[in-house]
């Protein structure tokens, strides 16, 4: 017989069915809870609280596993493409070469974005931090694509100008920051190629793109490109059950992947890595400072709610950050000081405790600033990654017609009371 968790509630006893999924993760299914036993759960931060049964990423927090459809984090990084990559988590198998060159040539063929986008563009302040500017233009695009009826081609469609032109609008904000013209896409690059060309080519001479570059962009995308129920992936589908379209969907969250304590960690990893450099490398001081709970300060780059031994994406950038700063011969002072931090942390009680180890965000900016990307894009650039984890769980959502997410709540404001005349107050 299957297993069954039991509770006793009010002296009477009810029986829930316990559900296990492929890796043998185990879950006690209360769909029924409220309708027999009229209670709920409270979990604030949803620590405990299973939104869906998904089959796009495998996260194994104390064994520190990640897995896309089956395939390790280790050797997707190492030996496949990221548009392979996002075939995989948004068809559910790696593509056969047929696939992925149509899959390709449709991506190549949609990276021009409309002129009109770039007149709201144009309404942006210069200093506009450029998530803000994405999460905007990625919204916008709904106005230019409003067919949202539910068809598979149409959603196809979708899919493809998301992944296609979301590099092209990030590179704009770039280009405006330093004064310079937007390029457009060149189909004939690969899809790191195209976008690195974006960025920095100038209309004054030839731009090459440097394939260590190219290479190590491949790979962060490739370790950012799905993680399961996270903040943002959890805000998609949240607003995608409501039937609200791809493009507004994936702007939510982009906006939630903004947040310094997700995705904006790496942006605050940077920043707090010069900080700790320009106070003459006093790392002790801000180990302290993050211990204080009275500073409100936190280690950057440091815990994660599902990772309690080590983070496999920190694992491969940090070999990764050594690998693309001696090739490119680049000597980076911060790197020096983050390798410190982490060890100084890593011996002391108060992270050993918590089970506090770095994150994806510690090394990656140290990478993306070798690779000449600007602190206020790294943000941006886990959004190119994340997108097509947020698109293939919102398509699951979609698919598998799961009902509108809306979290019930124990209302703890006044009890009933009678309203007070104005005078009387
Ligand atoms: N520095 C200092 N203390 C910390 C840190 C940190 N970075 N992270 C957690 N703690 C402490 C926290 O104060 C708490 O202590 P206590 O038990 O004494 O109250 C304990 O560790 C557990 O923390 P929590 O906040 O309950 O853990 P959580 O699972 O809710 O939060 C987290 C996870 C990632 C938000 C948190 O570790 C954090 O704020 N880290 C810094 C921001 C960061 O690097 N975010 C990137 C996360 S990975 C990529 C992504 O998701 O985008």
């Amino acid at each position: 017989m299957s297993q069954v968790a039991e509770l006793t509630l009010d002296g009477k006893s009810y029986q829930f069915p316990v559900i296990e999924g492929s890796e043998k993760e185990k879950a006690i299914d209360i769909a029924k809870l409220r309708d027999q036993t009229s209670y709920i759960t409270i979990d604030a931060g949803y620590k405990n609280t299973g939104a869906t049964q998904s089959a796009i990423t495998f996260l194994d927090g104390e064994n520190g596993v990640l897995n896309y459809r089956g395939y390790s984090i280790e050797d997707l990084a190492e030996k496949a493409s990221f548009l392979e990559v996002a075939y995989l988590l948004i068809f559910g198998e790696l593509p056969t070469e047929k696939e992925y060159a149509d899959f390709e040539y449709e991506i190549r063929t949609h990276t021009l974005v409309n002129e009109d986008m770039r007149k709201i563009f144009e309404g942006f302040p210069v200093n506009a931090h450029p998530m803000g500017v994405l999460s905007s233009l990625v919204s916008a695009m709904s106005a230019f694509y409003p067919d949202t009826q539910d068809s598979p081609d149409l959603t196809s469609l979708h899919i493809i100008r998301l992944l296609a032109k979301l590099p092209t609008i990030a590179t704009w904000s770039y280009k405006k920051s330093q004064g310079h013209p937007v390029n457009y896409p060149q189909n004939d690059l690969d899809y790191c190629s195209n976008f690195l060309n974006m960025m920095f080519a100038l209309p004054v001479g030839a731009y090459d793109v440097d394939p260590v570059v190219a290479k190590a962009l491949n790979k962060l995308l490739i370790l950012h490109a799905d993680h399961e129920q996270n903040c943002s992936t959890s805000t998609v589908r949240l607003v995608g059950s409501s039937h609200a379209n791809i493009y507004s969907s994936i702007s939510a969250g982009i906006s939630a992947l903004w947040g310094p304590l997700h995705g904006g960690a790496n942006q605050e990893v940077i920043e707090m890595l010069e900080a700790i450099k320009n106070d003459g490398g006093d790392i002790q001081k801000y180990i302290d400072m993050a211990k204080d709970k009275s500073s409100g300060f936190r280690l950057f780059g440091f815990g994660h709610r599902v990772y309690k031994n080590f983070d496999p994406r920190a694992r491969i950038i940090k070999k990764a950050a050594d690998d693309v700063l001696n090739k490119l011969g680049i000597k980076d002072p911060v790197l020096e000081i983050a390798q410190k931090l982490e060890k100084a942390a890593l011996e002391d009680e108060y992270f050993v405790k918590r089970k506090l180890y770095p994150n994806v965000d510690f090394y990656s900016g140290i990478i993306y600033r070798a690779l000449g990307i600007p602190t206020n894009m790294f943000t941006v650039m886990f959004a190119i990654g994340r997108l097509p984890g947020w698109i293939a769980q919102w398509k699951e959502m979609r698919t598998n017609k799961e009902p509108i997410g809306r979290p019930r709540q124990v209302y703890v404001g006044p009890a009933k009371r009678d309203y007070v005349a104005m005078s009387d107050r």
